[in-house]
């Protein structure tokens, strides 16, 4: 598939600065042997920028899967594989970059650009990384893929593993992900247990039996799925032609996916792409907020939120596996890390609603993030933004119809105002009584 492609010299190496282990690329490692920090996978030099920008923007006319795989276009930035024949494709990212005119007034700014995930084939950026974790899983004769999720994480993985004859195996909080995203991994042929514990609980317990049972994880402290989801800021820069957006605003749960942004956007610096970097701006929602503690605290370690409790419940994760390397990356590129409310979530959703884009609860963070972040002249309001809409509208339609219609709570019963809501009219099978409606 595809043209050949040059393979710098691929490692794992340690994420701990006082550590730094390397091992082979081939490793089943998820933390340092050595130290139990985070992995990461590692390259030797890229090509020149120049080639490099010429080559992904001439793979957009290749018909190869490879090609038109908006993760593999961009391979010479995670040159981890040795053969690509094997690799389980299904189109995954070439998102659009939409312009969003009402969101941008609403979150106090000129201009506002969503880089939207949810157009993915299973609706989310988790198929960004996915495609890249499966990959490493076949390479290396794995059978069974394993994790534990929010939704998404399930939905991505089920449908990977069935495109590449994998078992899926998939822990779900019980009562806690929506229907949609549950009715995904069933659909695609996982096999579905619901636990009755908590996202960071269950993680736990799935780790023990990865190790127990020889199965491969899937979760986001897998290294691969990180590289693929670099290619989120690859694909946005590239798009952008290459200009560098003063910030990128995303959503935080368990804080892989901004690790993987810091991490590409590094990468993309030093391999001479760009010459900037934006500035990280992480997003949580207040009831699941222990990143915007530790950032509030300004040192020491994370401590977990025990019982995280939001109705976006893609980020309700309390003890987040990534957060080191967050924290760097935020901190490396002049970032923050925000907390909004419940309400405040609901209300942003409704206005990416009214610019005929939609997205999912947690993605909605974004919006209302921007709008306090502009408010406390964090953001200038002529700076260029970008905010990443993680997961599609339908994910999670059952909040939709609540919030319209004015029966949506938060956790402990508040009721959420339907501030921007939008109530179906039931009316009778008469013209008259409904011309008089709507004239
Ligand atoms: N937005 C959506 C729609 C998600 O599904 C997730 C994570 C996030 C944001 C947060 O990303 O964890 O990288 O900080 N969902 C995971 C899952 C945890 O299991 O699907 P993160």
């Amino acid at each position: 598939m595809g043209s050949a492609t040059q393979t710098a010299a691929a490692e794992l190496v340690c994420f701990n600065d006082g550590c730094r282990a390397r091992y082979a690329i081939t490793e089943v490692l998820y933390n340092c042997p050595k130290c139990g920090g985070l992995m990461e996978a590692a390259y030797g030099a890229t090509q020149q920028p120049e080639s490099l920008k010429k080559i992904f923007r001439e793979r957009r006319l290749n018909n190869t899967p490879l090609d038109q795989s908006g993760v593999w276009r961009y391979r010479e930035m995670f040159p981890f594989l040795d053969d690509y024949s094997k690799v389980v494709t299904l189109r995954e990212g070439n998102t659009p970059l939409l312009d969003a005119p009402i969101a941008a007034k609403y979150g106090g700014l000129f201009s506002l650009t969503f880089k939207h995930q949810g157009f993915n084939p299973t609706g989310s950026f988790k198929d960004n990384g996915m495609t890249c974790g499966v990959a490493q899983a076949v390479r290396l004769g794995m059978k069974r893929v394993a994790c534990v999720s929010t939704g998404n994480t399930s939905a991505s993985m089920a449908a990977y593993a069935a495109a590449g004859g994998l078992e899926a195996l998939i822990f779900l909080p019980h009562g806690n992900i929506s229907f949609g995203k549950l009715s995904q991994a069933l659909e695609y042929g996982a096999k579905t247990l619901q636990v009755e514990a908590n996202f960071d609980q269950i993680l736990a317990l799935v780790r023990v039996l990865a190790e127990r049972l020889g199965i491969y994880l899937l979760n986001s402290m897998n290294p691969f799925r990180i590289e693929g989801q670099k290619s989120i800021m690859f694909e946005m820069l590239d798009q952008l032609d290459w200009r560098v957006p003063d910030w990128v605003v995303l959503p935080g749960g368990n804080l892989g996916n901004v690790s993987a942004f810091g991490k590409g956007l590094r990468e993309a610096k030093d391999a001479g792409l760009i010459d900037r970097l934006p500035k990280l701006a992480v997003i949580q929602a207040e009831g699941a907020a222990p990143f915007y503690d530790l950032w509030q605290r300004g040192s020491g370690g994370l401590c977990p939120v025990t019982n995280p409790e939001t109705l976006a419940t893609a980020i309700r994760i309390g003890d987040p596996v990534s957060w080191p390397k967050a924290l760097h990356e935020v901190r490396n590129s002049g970032g923050t890390v925000e907390k909004v409310t419940e309400q405040e979530i609901a209300d942003a959703k409704a206005q990416i609603g009214l610019c005929g884009i939609g997205c999912e609860p947690a993605s909605a963070a974004t919006l209302a993030g921007i709008r306090k972040l502009t408010a406390r002249g964090v953001i200038d309001r002529v700076e260029n933004v970008v905010a990443v809409l993680t997961g599609n509208v339908l994910k999670d339609s059952d909040y939709i119809y609540r919030y319209h219609t004015g029966q949506l709570e938060a956790p402990g019963g508040v009721k959420i105002q339907s501030t921007f809501g939008n109530k179906p009219i039931v009316v009778p099978n008469d013209p008259d009584k409904i011309a008089e409606l709507l004239n």
